[in-house]
């Protein structure tokens, strides 16, 4: 694995869209897979940036998201179809027609969830997979468990995770309980995953994941098991590894 220490979230942000374009232009017709939440803001604003300057061209870049909530659709400015068309898909040239999420409308979890996964069956795996973390070390939302859910699921947020959350929801607003993400598998079969860390709030789950015993409990920590894994992390969120070793992490601090 691959580690690099960025000085701040905006250069966290740069390093992140530079993997990330590098990827398009070496392979035009790449299947991303996207994430959300506050993390990969920056980084989408700095490929939105690059797309202006005639840089990069997204007309074949094919995109799967890794979750939405149940219950939300592109109306809603909470749900994640609409935080990818604010903040990436509506800016660049990407085919409306090529960008896939889980249909939060369909509240028939079990439809959404098979339909989801055919889906990423017939595209076939994440040429580039990004990721966030949570606080308590989940990816997608796949949360803490006692096993690793495999496939495209409805999952039963935390109550960490619903607080954590509550800053995108306006006061007095629910945010929903349930939420479709992709599993374990569809996320490991990307053969290349990139995660993004930023801030000492994600210190701890940063360390866990990492440096810590691969364990369901901390979901991310599978990903020591994928052989190609780029963690671009600021130093806030890197904070508590500075003295971690582990054999199979090689770090750069920049
Ligand atoms: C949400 C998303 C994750 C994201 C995580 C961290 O729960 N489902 O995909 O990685 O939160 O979000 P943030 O980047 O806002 O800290």
């Amino acid at each position: 694995m691959r580690i690099y220490v960025t000085k701040d979230y905006a250069e966290m942000s740069r390093k992140a869209a530079n993997i990330i374009s590098a990827q398009i232009i070496i392979k035009p017709d790449s299947i991303l897979g996207l994430a959300t939440g506050s993390t990969p803001i920056g980084t989408y604003d700095q490929l939105v940036n690059w797309y202006e300057k005639g840089d990069l061209d997204f007309s074949e870049v094919v995109t799967v998201n890794l979750d939405e909530y149940r219950g939300l659709g592109p109306e809603s400015p909470q749900s994640y179809v609409y935080y990818m068309r604010h903040y990436l898909f509506d800016r660049v040239n990407i085919k409306p027609e090529n960008t896939h999420l889980p249909n939060g409308l369909n509240e028939n979890a079990e439809e959404a969830c098979n339909d989801y996964n055919e889906l990423l069956n017939k595209l076939g795996e994440q040429d580039l997979q990004i990721l966030g973390i949570g606080r308590n070390g989940h990816i997608g939302f796949n949360e803490p468990d006692e096993i690793f859910d495999q496939d495209v699921h409805c999952v039963s947020l935390t109550n960490s995770t619903i607080e954590a959350n509550k800053r995108f929801f306006e006061a007095g607003e629910e945010v929903p309980k349930y939420a479709y993400t992709m599993g374990i598998r569809s996320i490991l079969r990307a053969r290349k995953i990139l995660m993004m860390a930023s801030g000492e709030d994600k210190a701890d789950a940063v360390k866990k994941a990492f440096f810590g015993p691969v364990t369901p409990l901390v979901p991310a920590s599978i990903l020591q098991l994928h052989d190609d894994v780029i963690l671009v992390t600021d130093q806030a969120a890197y904070s508590k590894c500075a003295n971690s070793t582990h054999t199979r992490h090689t770090a750069y601090i920049l």
